[in-house]
């Protein structure tokens, strides 16, 4: 695999999660606060990528992810090129690594990328030439690094920068989560001691990513206390797999309402990555409620989007 980091600690991709040091974790999300306070008081970034070309190399559709990359590229000065798969030349054949190098050869350094396929922009960086910089913006069910930092941006807002003394509850199908992936990697670097996972059993994986964590198929039981809970979309096409028996059995075993998230701490916090199905994992009074950190989550994955490529890029 093409190292994320450079000899001197630099991100030269961000691919993934998995195995990056705690120091880099954190400087991400410690210039994310400051370019967040910083556009919150009217400072223009706009200098920091002028004249540098990004392009947006989407294979899956997107709203949250691609939106804010395109703001915070912009926000950074750079020029945005968004890549439409339906509309591209893909639809003859082109691979994804011929389109790639196409647009690089029109000078383009830069690449957010969202692919269906495990580890495709892993792949696509090696062979990338050198000084271009890919960004996964979600693979297959591997890896979503941005909404893993965006997302640990959110607690710590919420919560302090003291992981070890955060309790967090993941719900729903970690099984196919590429966020739940990312977000267990970085709760981990970060020091997280208190990970309870709860679903199905044949939407929980069955390999290392759950290691250390409390898995529990009792929702009452796994909100007991509580300091956050992040809630995932179920994905509806689980259900012609037959992995769940019906919307309605979700949602009264694993959706999370008003009344069930009174067992967790009084003061906690709810995230959810998005797109929601309201009605099913998360019911209306909840994401629109008080303890909803839903729309701060997107407000966040600007500013550490461009965090992410102030440091590839600039
Ligand atoms: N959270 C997330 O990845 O949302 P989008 O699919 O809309 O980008």
């Amino acid at each position: 695999m093409t190292e994320q980091l450079d000899t001197t600690g630099r991100l030269r991709h961000l691919t993934t999660l998995e195995g990056l040091p705690r120091d880099v974790l954190v400087r991400l999300l410690d210039r994310a606060q400051q370019l967040q306070e910083q556009g919150n008081a009217g400072a223009s970034m706009r200098g920091v990528l002028a004249g540098k070309a990004i392009c947006t190399l989407f294979f899956e559709p997107s709203t949250r992810t691609r939106s804010s990359f395109q703001l915070a590229a912009m926000r950074l000065g750079a020029d945005v090129l968004n890549f439409d798969a339906s509309a591209s030349s893909t639809t003859k054949g082109e691979t994804a690594i011929d389109t790639l190098k196409n647009i690089e050869a029109m000078g383009v350094r830069g690449f957010v990328v969202r692919h269906q396929a495990d580890g495709a922009v892993a792949a696509l960086a090696q062979d990338a030439n050198v000084g271009t910089a890919l960004v996964n913006a979600g693979d297959g069910r591997k890896s979503h690094p941005t909404q893993g930092l965006l997302d640990m941006l959110t607690l710590r807002q919420a919560k302090g920068d003291d992981f070890a003394a955060i309790k967090v509850l993941i719900v729903g199908d970690v099984r196919h989560s590429r966020v739940a992936r990312s977000d267990l990697q970085a709760l981990r670097t970060l020091g997280a001691r208190n990970i309870r996972i709860c679903g199905p059993d044949a939407l929980l994986p069955d390999d290392a990513t759950l290691q250390g964590c409390q898995v529990t198929a009792d929702l009452d039981a796994a909100l007991d206390g509580v300091d956050a809970v992040m809630m995932l979309r179920l994905q509806r096409e689980r259900m012609q797999e037959g992995l769940i028996s019906s919307i309605d059995d979700y949602h009264r075993d694993y959706g999370l309402t008003a009344e069930r998230l009174r067992r967790a701490a009084r003061d906690a916090v709810v995230l959810h990555p998005g797109p929601m199905n309201r009605g099913v994992e998360i019911d209306d009074a909840v994401a629109d409620g008080a303890q909803s950190l839903i729309l701060r989550q997107v407000s966040n994955g600007v500013a550490v989007r461009m965090a992410v490529l102030e440091e590839l890029l600039g």
